[in-house]
């Protein structure tokens, strides 16, 4: 008699029989930084997660590593008053991005430090590119996206995420970067992103969701769509990509499944603001719980095919690891 039952009978068959697992080794945490020392800020639309001072997200980092993290991802919130409709600030090399840089390369050594590159922190209008009678300039674009990864490279940025969705941008950043001497720089690009409502809260978080004209569906995918998605990341790893980004993650699971049976490269899933907050809401309203949640969340990721996440909840799955792997 077949009976699949017998095969999860206890705690050690079904463990020495699972086919994927999360480790701490697949975990990105994103972060957001604010100017100043000593100061932290909530984000209502993202319990759990607050804006915070570099000299902050140090300490939190130091400790985060120790428990096995390996790479941060770091979004800046520019003040108002440093915004223009060219997103200007995004290039200037002391800007809030590269000081965070430089200090956290210097108190936090060991740990991998990923860049966002796009203009929306930097723009009056909250739009990734330069906008001009209500066309964003492709080329143009990619130009300001080439003096930013450089000067982010250049602070100490040990791999550039270019999240704007320009066309041509890998290859225009890849060659900036190598004829700088900056050949070492890995690019993982943010290949397929689409046009989601999943990212409001991350829009409260940088506050560029307020400002924003219109809609990001002239360069953000259409989420009726998986060939082109191949497309996107077929392109970029022909620009020169090193690693691939689908975002957001859980409702895009197919593309990444796809993606990996078609594609050879390292690919990651951005479990996006919108995903983070879903789960809290629900664990808040006492509808789910939050860790189990998350847990099965980030290991559909795995299963999907993903090389590793970035998740708002990295830390909160390093506890739950960590816990779990010790009884
Ligand atoms: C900026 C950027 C966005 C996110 C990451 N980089 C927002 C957007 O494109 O509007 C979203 C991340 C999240 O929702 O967690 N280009």
């Amino acid at each position: 008699m077949i009976r699949p039952r017998r095969l999860r009978q206890a705690q050690w068959i079904r463990d020495l029989l699972s086919e994927h697992a999360l480790t701490a080794q697949d975990l990105i945490l994103p972060v957001f930084v604010i100017d100043g020392q000593n100061t932290t800020e909530d984000i209502p639309s993202l319990p759990g997660v607050q804006r915070k001072t570099m000299d902050l997200l140090a300490e939190d980092l130091k400790q985060y590593v120790d428990m096995g993290l390996r790479a941060a991802a770091l979004f800046p919130v520019t003040p108002e008053d440093k915004k223009d409709e060219t997103g200007s600030e995004s290039h200037n090399p002391d800007n809030l991005i590269c000081r965070t840089l430089h200090y956290l390369k210097k108190e936090v050594p060991h740990i991998g430090l990923i860049t966002d590159v796009a203009l929306d922190p930097y723009t009056s209008h909250g739009h990734d590119g330069l906008l001009k009678d209500g066309e964003i300039l492709n080329d143009e674009t990619v130009e300001i996206l080439c003096k930013q990864s450089l000067v982010q490279a250049q602070a100490g940025a040990d791999i550039i995420a270019p999240s704007d969705m320009m066309d041509g941008r890998v290859a225009a950043i890849r060659q900036t970067l190598d004829v700088n001497d900056l050949h070492n720089i890995m690019i993982m690009s943010y290949a397929a992103k689409y046009a989601s409502c999943f990212y409001g809260p991350f829009r409260d978080a940088v506050q560029s969701g307020g400002k924003l004209q219109g809609d990001k569906k002239t360069y953000q995918m259409d989420p009726a769509n998986s060939n082109e998605a191949m497309r996107e990341i077929a392109l970029d790893i022909d620009e020169g990509a090193d690693m691939a980004i689908i975002k957001p993650g859980l409702p895009y699971l197919d593309i990444i499944s796809k993606a990996h049976q078609s594609l050879d490269i390292p690919l990651f899933a951005y479990h996006v603001s919108g995903e983070y907050a879903m789960l809290k809401a629900a664990d808040q309203n006492g509808w789910l719980n939050y860790e189990q949640g998350l847990f099965e969340t980030l290991l559909s990721f795995k299963r999907a095919g993903c090389t590793g996440i970035l998740s708002y909840g990295a830390i909160d799955a390093l506890h739950f690891l960590n816990t779990n792997s010790s009884k």
